[in-house]
């Protein structure tokens, strides 16, 4: 650019050529304008190669990660649009898509506005930016003067420079920083952070045989059943069953060999108190679960042979009328989830005045049943796949693709934070996780999954 500039200088110049004498030539400048500012274009030049070089590196990176994110966010909104506009109105499917769609612009718009936004660290940065660029602009502008004298014919050069410059400072604008959540102190293991690949994965004792049913391990085991693992299979229509098998160790549950199993419930099934659907947990040698036919939670005492029922509130919805769902299925009777963590028993249910959205309460596990509080959060439950509790913390799950399986969204009941951007991914081997759920003893995520049993370690930060 420079060189164009000097180049067009000679355009100002007027030339006088004199007659030649006989034995030299003479010749005489007459400047007939302002001399170009040479300087202060070099000037210029440098400033913005410095722009480039010291602000650009440090922050475009995070920029263009999140340019990504974008990137392959939208074609995925596209496609599940296109799935929703070629749905009924009022069918169930098409609120189930429009949640789904309605997460993904949440997700979107989140990472918007964290594009939009820098750190604190670079906030005294982007000042002493803002003032060079505007500087460099006022320079720019002054040489354009020349520009009436067809001097700087380069005028799209400069207009490309200005965007160029204008850009930089836009993408530096500062924005709040986001906050984090405080420590807390009941949670060994820290933050969640991620999940590991499948750990287990095994057929079981029933190979291919029961496609509903969940697993797991007792996280307050009598003494001398600390290895213990316990399964339930929906035997009677992959919806209802009336016992729960257990295994000495995963090892025989891996090989298939029951040693102390069955533990009966009744030996009608179904009938009343019996099992319906697969999210069940074991936890003090008690098993949880939906009722068979009815808006409550069931409690089995192993010991004892009794079952106890507890109610859920007026208006709770039961009989697979608001299940886990994706686009393509709901699983049927999953309209309670039962759930362990560090902390004891949990349950995920919704109610018709909560509008289908996800409603947690967390549950005695002493000698009676009630419930001892309960939070009501934004998330459609047929807008999810599966939820699981750890440290206090509700996580949802959503299905991706027949391999995948998102952690998207978090609750805390400690701080009523609600999080729709977790973005943590589950290898599946199956396509449907019909059963989920942490257990604190090992930090495990036990999965149920087309009559495939699977464990995965969470990671914590
Ligand atoms: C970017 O952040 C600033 C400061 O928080 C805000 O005023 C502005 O509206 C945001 N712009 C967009 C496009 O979100
Ligand atoms: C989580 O783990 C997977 C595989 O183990 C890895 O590819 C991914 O980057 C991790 N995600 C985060 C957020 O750490
Ligand atoms: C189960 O029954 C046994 C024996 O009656 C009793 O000791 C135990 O407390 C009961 N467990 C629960 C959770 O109620």
């Amino acid at each position: 650019m420079m060189l164009r500039g000097i180049t067009l200088l000679w355009a100002l110049v007027s030339l006088t050529q004199q007659a030649p004498s006989q034995d030299k030539c003479v010749c005489e400048f007459e400047n007939s304008q302002n001399i170009f500012p040479r300087e202060k274009l070099s000037t210029v030049e440098e400033g913005a190669s410095k722009c480039n070089s010291d602000i650009t590196p440090q922050q475009t990176l995070d920029l263009e990660i999140l340019l990504l994110g974008l990137k392959r966010r939208l074609p995925q909104l596209e496609g599940d649009v296109s799935i929703l506009e070629k749905e009924d109105d009022g069918d169930l499917y098409g609120v189930v898509s429009l949640q789904v769609v309605e997460n993904e612009l949440l997700e979107i718009r989140q990472l918007l506005d964290r594009l939009n936004s820098t750190s604190r660290r670079y906030q005294r940065l982007t000042v002493d930016a803002t003032k060079q660029l505007e500087d460099l602009k006022e320079e720019m502008e002054e040489m354009e003067m020349f520009d009436t004298l067809q001097v700087v014919k380069g005028q799209q050069d400069n207009q490309r420079l200005k965007r160029d410059l204008d850009q930089c400072r836009h993408d530096l604008q500062p924005s709040i920083h986001p906050t984090r959540r405080p420590e807390r102190a009941d949670c060994p293991h820290g933050d969640f952070k991620n999940i590991s690949g499948p750990r287990v994965y095994t057929a079981g004792e029933y190979p291919g045989s029961y496609i509903y049913g969940a697993w797991g391990q007792d996280p307050k085991p009598e003494v001398g059943k600390e290895d213990w693992y316990w399964v339930v299979m929906l035997t009677s229509g992959n919806k209802f069953s009336n016992y729960v098998r257990r295994y000495s160790s995963l090892s025989s549950l891996v090989i298939g060999k029951s040693v102390p199993g069955n533990t009966l419930i009744h030996t009608a099934n179904p009938t009343t108190n019996t099992i319906q659907g697969p999210n069940a947990v074991l936890y003090g040698e008690a098993l949880y679960y939906n009722c068979y036919n009815q808006d409550a939670v069931c409690r089995f005492n192993l010991t004892a042979k009794t079952v106890i029922n507890l109610k859920l509130p007026p208006g709770t919805r039961y009989n697979s009328k608001s299940n886990f769902c994706h686009l393509d299925e709901c699983y049927h009777f999953t309209d309670m989830d039962l759930m362990t963590d560090e902390s004891g028993v949990w349950v995920v249910y919704t109610t018709t005045q909560d509008h289908g959205n996800i409603v947690l309460s967390k549950m005695t596990d002493g000698e009676e049943l009630r419930l001892t509080q309960t939070w009501h959060t934004s998330v459609y439950k047929q807008g999810v796949t599966n939820t699981f509790m750890i440290c206090g913390v509700l996580y949802a799950t959503r299905y991706v693709d027949k391999t995948i399986e998102e952690i998207f969204y978090s609750f805390d009941t400690m701080t009523g934070v609600e999080r729709f951007d977790i973005g943590v991914f589950i290898t599946k081997m199956t396509p449907n996780i019909y059963s989920l759920n942490y257990s604190p003893v090992d930090q495990m995520l036990h999965v149920y999954s087309n009559a495939k049993i699977l464990s995965y370690k969470v990671i914590f930060s």
